[in-house]
Parts: C-alpha cells; sequence; structure tokens
C-alpha cells in the first residue's frame, strides 16, 4: 500500500471470497474445494472437477453417469451457430473466434422477459460442453472441412480430439488432454474470473460474465502465453541453444513466457504434471519440443542467476502446456482455447457463487489529473496537442 493506493496490478489485495479454490504461493499449493491438485490431476477426470465445483463435491458414480449423460446432448451446436463461424474469415484468431462463438451461444439460449439468461447450474453445463465444440468446429472451418458432431460415447477431452480430427483419440492422448483440463479448471481470482466476477456483480447475467472472461484471458501475460512458449521453442530448435538464445532474451530486458507467476514464489505445481504429459507424448512421438523446453528452463535458471544472483522465476502452467498440446496435435494459436476448455469449469462456478452473494464490485480511483478548472467557450481555445493516453 501506498497511501491510499493500493498496490498496481492488485497484488497482494484481497477483493472476495471463494469456496471454490486455494492457491497458497508462498508453499505452491492448489487446491480445489480442499482437495489438492496433485491428488485431483491422478485421479479424477475433468467431468468428475466439474461436478466438484458446480455441485460441492466429488461426484458418486451415479452422479457422475448422470452428468456424462447431461453433457452428452449438450455439445451439439446449434446449426445458426455453425454457419456463423463458417462466415467468419478463416485467418482470425481462434481465441477472437472463442469469444464471439461463446457471446453468440447466448442468442440461442432461452432469457428472461428482461432480456437476461438464466445463470444455473444449467447454463454452466451448456457452456462447458459447448466451449469445445466450438473450437473444434472453427478449426475444421478454418482448414476447410465440415465440422463433425460431437460423439455421444466420448467425453470431453476425447470428444474434442475426436472432432477436431475424425478419429479416435488413443488413451495416452485422452488422458494427457483430460489431466490438462482438470489441472487448468480453477485458480481462485485470477484475472479472467475477476473479469467474469465483476460482470456477473452488476448482474449481468453468466453469458455475459463468461464473454468478458474469455476477452480476458486472451492477452499474455494470462492464457495468451503458451502460443508465445512454442514460438520461442521453435526459434530455440535444439536444447543446445537454449542457452544463448535466454541470455539473449534477458538482456534485452524481455520476459521468458511461460516463466514466473504473480502468485507462486516456487514451481507451479501444475507444472509437474504437464511435465510428465509432455515427456511422455513427445516421446512417444519422437517430437524435439519436450527436450527444448526443458534445456530452456534449466537455462532460464542458471542465466537469471548469474543476471541477478539471488533472483529466481519457474515454469508456470503454461510452459510445458505448448509441447503437450502440440504433442496432441493442437495448433499453437489455439492453445489459450484449450485453456478456455478447461477454465469453463471454474469461470461458471464462479459467476454462480458470485450471484448467490452478491454486491456490486466497484472499486475506486485516485484522481491523478488536472485540478478543477474553469471550461473556456470553444471560440476561445487555443488548439494544442493532447498527448493520447499510454
Ligand atoms: N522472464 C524474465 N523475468 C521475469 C519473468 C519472466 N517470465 N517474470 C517475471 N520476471 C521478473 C521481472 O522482470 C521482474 O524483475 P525485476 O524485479 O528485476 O524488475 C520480476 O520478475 C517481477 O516481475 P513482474 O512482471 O512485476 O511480476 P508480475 O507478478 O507482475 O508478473 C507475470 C507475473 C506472470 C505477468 C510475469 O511473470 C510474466 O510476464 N510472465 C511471462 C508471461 C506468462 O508466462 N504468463 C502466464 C502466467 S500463468
Amino acid at each position: 500500500m501506498s497511501g491510499n493506493v493500493v498496490d498496481r496490478g492488485l497484488e497482494g489485495v484481497i477483493v472476495g471470497e471463494t469456496v471454490l479454490s486455494n492457491v497458497e504461493g508462498q508453499v505452491g499449493r492448489l487446491t480445489y474445494r480442499g482437495y489438492d491438485i496433485h491428488d485431483l490431476a491422478v485421479n479424477a477426470t475433468f467431468e468428475e472437477v466439474v461436478h466438484l465445483l458446480l455441485y460441492g463435491d466429488l461426484p458418486a458414480q451415479s452422479e457422475l453417469r448422470d452428468l456424462n449423460a447431461e453433457l452428452a446432448p449438450l455439445r451439439t451446436l446449434p446449426p445458426a451457430l455453425i454457419a456463423m463461424l463458417k462466415a467468419i474469415p478463416t485467418d482470425a484468431w481462434p481465441m477472437d473466434v472463442l469469444r464471439t462463438g461463446i457471446s453468440a451461444l447466448a442468442h440461442f439460449e432461452p432469457h428472461r422477459a428482461d432480456g437476461a439468461h438464466e445463470s444455473n447450474p444449467g447454463a454452466a453445463l451448456n457452456l462447458i460442453a459447448k466451449t469445445p465444440s466450438i473450437v473444434a468446429a472453427f478449426d475444421r472451418i478454418r482448414r476447410g472441412l465440415e465440422p463433425i458432431a460431437p460423439d455421444p460415447h466420448l467425453r470431453t477431452a476425447a470428444n474434442f480430439l475426436w472432432m477436431r480430427t475424425g478419429e479416435k483419440p488413443i488413451k495416452e492422448a485422452e488422458a494427457a488432454l483430460d489431466m490438462y483440463l482438470v489441472l487448468l479448471a480453477d485458480h481462485s481470482y485470477n484475472a479472467s474470473t475477476f473479469s467474469a466476477r465483476v460482470t456477473a456483480s452488476t448482474n449481468a447475467d453468466i453469458y455475459g460474465a463468461i464473454t468478458a472472461a474469455v476477452a480476458t484471458l486472451a492477452g499474455d501475460l494470462h492464457g495468451g502465453a503458451p502460443s508465445k512458449v512454442m514460438t520461442m521453442l521453435e526459434e530455440i530448435g535444439t536444447p543446445e541453444k537454449a542457452e544463448a538464445y535466454v541470455r539473449n532474451l534477458l538482456g534485452r530486458h524481455e520476459k521468458i513466457m511461460g516463466m514466473g507467476h504473480r502468485e507462486y514464489k516456487i514451481r507451479d505445481p501444475r507444472a509437474e504434471h504437464l511435465e510428465g504429459s509432455a515427456k511422455a507424448l513427445t516421446e512417444k512421438s519422437g517430437s524435439p519440443w519436450y527436450k527444448v523446453a526443458r534445456a530452456l528452463e534449466d537455462a532460464s535458471d542458471a542465466v537469471l542467476q548469474e543476471m541477478k544472483p539471488g533472483k529466481k522465476i519457474y515454469a508456470n502452467v503454461e510452459f510445458y502446456t505448448a509441447p503437450t498440446l502440440s504433442s496432441l496435435g493442437i495448433p499453437k494459436d489455439e492453445f489459450t482455447c484449450l485453456f478456455a476448455c478447461g477454465r469453463m469449469a471454474g469461470w461458471t462456478a464462479h459467476v454462480l457463487e458470485q450471484m448467490a452473494g452478491n454486491r456490486l464490485i466497484r472499486p475506486q480511483a485516485n484522481y491523478t489529473g488536472p485540478a478543477v478548472h474553469a471550461l473556456e467557450p470553444i471560440g476561445g481555445r487555443r488548439a494544442h496537442a493532447v498527448g493520447a493516453l499510454n
């Protein structure tokens, strides 16, 4: 704090409460409703985590069956939405398309007399089910292919891979993507979730709140990082070139994408699971990207220690996302869309939590502009260039 102003970027400022997830950055622990992410990563499917976040606990077998039965038909997109996706330029950025698709989805859902849509677990499930369908549909459309209908017998991860390629995925691929979705499902008041909660706090509906969240996720300080990690890995090419690359980058005072975190002061607990997936998948496919990423992480630590002794940054969740998703055949400009598919579980749960105990989120700013002064009628004003806001 300085005077009345909280730290820039709200670092360390507590702005609300949640029972959904907890990030303990100093010890590198992430929990969803009290379950450790390390347990969830290896013992729970994405659908079980959806149940945990939306309904309060992990499901019993019968509850999971019911949830899967409810999600299956919801994955089908309205034909008019597919037509809309077909009208978008094929070189559009997939995150822009997803934002448009989520926003457009609202037109096909029932609304109240005042125009707002129901914001309830049913709407949340609709968003969770349809997000991967939108991403997969545009993936095919931009390649000149027809979208593929979801398979009612497949769960979220396998369905996405099926809808993209028209091939049933091997079990390692399904398991890796499923775990990725579990790891990304929630993360307390991160920027996109906060954005969703701010929007929901005005009594805007869940579709509006989630559209805001998707827009917020897109930036490279948040969910946009993994495609830039992939670009770095491609530029580096081979593990032995990693050190010179990092030296160069840090010498130019640029950031290493996929490293550093506002909350975690030690390695992001999700990174280890993604590293495991990346290693296993690339060993199977013979792709070089895991080895390059590992060399980059090691070199970053060594070079940073040399340049700024005592300073440490660690891999965050985005770092090994890049070799993992690329091994699954997903193009790098779609990585953030996959993040959105997982985070949809958390976003929707946060919107419902916000609505259940709502108070408008409306902070203040310290005014630093000119003091109050008289308005000069237009004829008497001097022409002068006003500095653009930057
Ligand atoms: N590469 C190199 N240095 C980094 C770094 C990175 N990825 N992340 C942080 N640092 C350094 C900063 O240069 C700064 O150093 P200084 O104290 O000598 O000036 C210090 O660590 C603090 O960085 P800052 O950007 O103020 O931290 P933050 O809490 O605002 O930022 C991130 C957190 C995530 C935005 C930041 O780490 C980052 O930009 N990472 C790369 C993008 C990324 O991976 N985003 C996904 C996040 S999950």
